[in-house]
């Protein structure tokens, strides 16, 4: 299968989405000449040229792609081609309107914008094929040709009625034709649902009330499978032509609105990219975009990764959008860097003058290249050029968080006991304090291998199959440590509730039994003590949970609840299972996560103050300040900072939003007598996480 190596070539690939289709052809020239001076080596071309590429129904127009596809390779930029399908041409909409998407509420939408298109709808399949498949066959030899980018941020769902016939098509082979395992899987003997042909099932449109939460969920998955199947279409045209191009195609962040699995999407790509827009007001902003980029690497299977966008200064989408303060982009490009990325792209290289995004920022901002932000991008080419030898390798992690897709779509459902219970928020605050630490941490599903990890932090997994209820309780039974948070193991893969004490498929891992959830008031803090952690507050949600074998850490202190167990631990054959049955304030969370650590023998790679990253890969420390205060690091050894060739000696300072690669290295005696350096390729063992110890 070809990875980037095909687009990187042992140099770190950068770049941004190149449209020139927006610009006179006079334009073209100049872009590739401050192409090369900002160090760029690819740029994605074509993802919105659908009515450019096919302007009339089956018509063809390669000539102007041809001309910008020879201009970049005699400038040595590489192309990643794009296949225009997220963006239907207008002429297609008015010929056939039924390839417009649908909205839950019964309205077809307008075009005028972008991923209008249905999933579902034959007439586009067939109409994207087609221009797919004549890509292919123009560009296939063409030698700037490195990746195929398929599609762009599939996100689409529709309700129409030719959606509502293929979500019965693939509700049939979910439940093997048998509408008898629907019924009992959506547990339609509620409210009289209880279907008797397959033809009466729709999709979950707008309703007078509550909508059947297993229905919604089977939806999802649907989605997320009609979008793999356009994507897989496209996939194999191209690589019949092109077996030795990756494929990938960019997923659209990590927020609450993640609409496609990308677990199974990345299984099916040869290259997994991501989409990336932290919010520069947003103080932690940093901590999300570690956990997007561990998921990456992790969903690369430990493999490289491509940022395939990011802002150069200011985006056009939230209330407010500054622009980032200078270093800032820098900073964030080495912070995927570090955690895996080979490739660091931008939307897009020329800022638009037009359209929807003429205030979203490019490369080459409006004011041209004699700008702030230019001489940042110049700079950060420089930059990803120097740091080459990480190019193809990663950290192996020690510590996994566990994400369902499955899971968060349920979890994510109306009707439950707290319904500002937020998934990601939750997996957000365990992973804060391990990556605080430096540490490597992966972002797996429950259905991973997970027995290679010391510790698996699972911050909720509300919906869980047998099948991955078992390999949790296996990864603790052969001696791993788990974390578990509260509101896991609750339902089944159909979304019905285990009966009989939650957490049902973990009750004897855990040694205990809640039986009732307690979510509190909005605004109220409880007391909990804890000789082991410190006293603490906690909020939103209590377990009244009933120790079995496990012993109490921490118990709520007053009121109703008083004296029942919030923290607790128990053995479990050769490991140790933490349970966490309510949301304590983070500097406990970071305590508990510290002791989790230490009983599970991974050691903190550092300690830095808030707002600075430290991380390792590839024999290297990368030094990340996120914040515009500037910061000192204790790290001892002398370092030599690969970017800059600075030296440093055991206190490191780092200004707001700087950023250094440092290479530990050691006085070794010239024969001259004088000292030299010698450079030693890898962390000293000082930074080596320490071996599993014992469950004590
Ligand atoms: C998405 C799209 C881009 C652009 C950016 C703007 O990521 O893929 O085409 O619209 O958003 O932030």
């Amino acid at each position: 299968m070809p990875g980037l190596e095909k687009l990187t070539r042992g140099r770190l690939a950068y770049g941004g989405d190149y449209n020139p289709e927006q610009w006179p052809e006079e334009v073209w020239a100049e872009d590739v000449t401050l192409m090369r001076e900002a160090g760029v080596t690819v740029v994605t071309v074509g993802v919105f040229a659908w009515s450019w590429l096919e302007p009339r129904p089956g018509a063809r127009e390669f000539g102007w792609l041809d001309r910008v596809l020879d201009l970049l390779h005699e400038g040595g930029i590489a192309v990643n081609l794009a296949t225009p399908t997220a963006t239907p041409p207008p002429w297609m909409a008015h010929r056939h309107p039924e390839t417009v998407q649908v909205a839950q509420d019964g309205r077809r939408m307008a075009t005028g914008s972008r991923n209008h298109f249905c999933p579902s709808s034959p007439t586009y399949r067939r109409y994207a094929t087609s221009i797919v498949r004549d890509l292919a066959d123009r560009y296939a030899d063409h030698p700037a040709l490195r990746m195929w980018h398929v599609n762009n941020e599939y996100c689409e769902t529709c309700h129409c009625d030719i959606s509502a016939q293929h979500f019965r098509r693939w509700l049939r082979t979910r439940y093997a034709d048998d509408l008898d395992a629907l019924n009992a899987a959506w547990t339609t003997a509620f409210w009289s649902q209880r279907y008797g042909d397959w033809d009466e099932i729709g999709t979950p449109r707008d309703t007078t009330y509550l909508r059947n939460p297993t229905q919604q969920l089977d939806f999802r998955r649907f989605s997320s499978d009609a979008l793999l199947e356009c994507f897989a279409l496209e996939r194999d045209l191209l690589r019949r032509r092109t077996p030795d191009v990756p494929i990938t195609t960019n997923f659209p962040g990590l927020a609450t609105w993640v609409p496609v699995d990308y677990r199974r999407f990345a299984a099916e790509e040869d290259v997994v990219s991501l989409d990336w827009y932290p919010d520069p007001a947003d103080d932690d902003a940093h901590v999300s975009s570690a956990l997007a980029f561990d998921l990456m690497r992790s969903l690369a299977g430990g493999r490289p990764w491509a940022l395939m966008e990011q802002a150069a200064a200011a985006i056009n989408w939230r209330a407010r959008n500054p622009t980032k303060p200078r270093g800032l982009t820098r900073v964030q490009s080495l912070q995927a860097v570090a955690h895996g990325a080979d490739m660091v792209c931008f939307f897009q290289w020329r800022a638009s003058t037009g359209g929807a995004e003429k205030f979203h920022s490019g490369m080459l901002p409006h004011s041209g290249p004699d700008s702030r932000v230019f001489t940042e991008i110049r700079q950060l080419g420089t930059d990803l050029a120097r740091l080459s030898e990480v190019v193809g390798r990663t950290e192996p992690a020690r510590v996994a968080c566990v994400l369902s897709w499955d899971s968060w779509w349920a979890a994510s459902q109306e009707a439950h006991p707290a319904n500002d219970l937020d998934v990601l928020d939750q997996l957000h605050r365990y992973y804060e304090p391990l990556i605080q630490s430096g540490l490597t941490v992966d972002v797996v599903p429950p259905d991973a291998d997970l027995t290679r990890y010391s510790l698996l932090v699972v911050p909720n997994l509300y919906l869980v199959s047998d099948a991955e209820a078992h390999r949790i309780v296996e990864c603790a039974r052969s001696g791993g440590h788990l974390v578990l948070g509260f509101f896991s193991g609750i339902v089944d893969e159909f979304d019905r509730v285990r009966a009989g004490g939650y957490p049902a498929p973990f009750l004897d891992l855990l040694g205990l039994r809640v039986e009732e959830f307690c979510p509190q008031p909005e605004g109220v803090r409880l007391r909990c003590v804890s000789s082991e952690l410190g006293d603490f507050s906690s909020d939103l949600w209590v377990d009244r949970t009933r120790p079995t074998t496990a012993e109490p850490v921490a118990v709520v202190r007053g009121g109703e609840l008083d004296g029942v167990p919030v923290i607790l631990r128990n053995r479990c054959g050769a490991g140790l299972a933490w349970y966490v049955g309510t949301r304590p304030d983070q500097q406990t969370l970071r305590r508990l996560l510290g002791a989790a650590c230490a009983r599970a023998g991974v050691a903190p790679l550092a300690d830095p103050p808030p707002g600075v990253e430290v991380v390792r890969r590839a024999g290297l420390l990368f030094l990340l300040n996120h914040r515009e205060h500037p910061a000192e690091i204790a790290l001892a050894g002398s370092w030599r900072d690969v970017l800059s060739h600075g030296r440093f000696d055991d206190r490191i300072p780092l200004p707001g939003y700087g950023a250094l690669v440092l290479r530990p290295i050691r006085d070794v005696p010239a024969a001259s007598g004088e000292h030299s350096l010698e450079v030693v390729d890898q962390v000293p063992h000082a930074f080596e996480e320490t071996a599993p110890g014992g469950a004590d």
